[in-house]
């Protein structure tokens, strides 16, 4: 059985893995206003990944026979400005994610819930990779400077990604 204390954030996290699959289907929706349909595909593609994420914590709140709670979730920006900005939002979103589920494992380490811990530590290994693949199209995005041909080439690239759920990788 779950503690109150975890089961609340438990159920805060699957909120913001829903607000974070909502703020990316609204980037790959902007992006297809810039004409960049290939960033549009890894913004809906890093959408899936989150849904995969909320998933992954609602299935474990059942597991240890917790309540979900689903509460409303927050409405998010329609403008992004330069792909650029948009991809550094995507860094500063996952670091914020990666200091939630840092806050998670806390918890579980404070009320001693070590079945938790043990499950928080893929998420903490997920959010290396999340952070790391951000940046990587930033520092891209800074080779180029917003110059045509290699913005082409950056989307096209981005076009690329296919959707592997990552909660059912070994
Ligand atoms: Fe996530
Ligand atoms: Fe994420």
């Amino acid at each position: 059985m779950l503690k109150e204390k975890i089961e609340k954030a438990l159920n805060e996290q699957i909120n913001k893995e829903l607000y974070s699959a909502y703020l990316y289907l609204s980037m790959s929706a902007y992006a297809e206003t810039l004409g960049m349909p290939g960033t549009a595909n890894w913004m809906k593609i890093q959408a899936q990944e989150e849904l995969s994420h909320a998933n992954k914590f609602f299935d474990y709140v059942h597991e240890r026979d917790g309540k979900v709670t689903l509460m409303p979730i927050d409405a998010v920006p329609n403008e992004f400005g330069s792909v650029k900005q948009m991809f550094d939002k995507v860094l500063e979103h996952e670091q914020y994610i990666t200091a939630s589920i840092n806050n998670l494992v806390d918890i579980a380490i404070e009320i001693n819930d070590h079945a938790s811990r043990s499950m928080l530590m893929w998420f903490v290994d997920e959010q290396v990779e999340e952070e790391a693949s951000a940046q990587a199209i930033i520092d891209q995005l800074n080779m180029v400077e917003g110059k045509g041909h290699g913005l082409f080439m950056i989307d096209k690239e981005l076009g690329s990604r296919t959707f592997t759920d990552p909660t059912q990788e070994a």
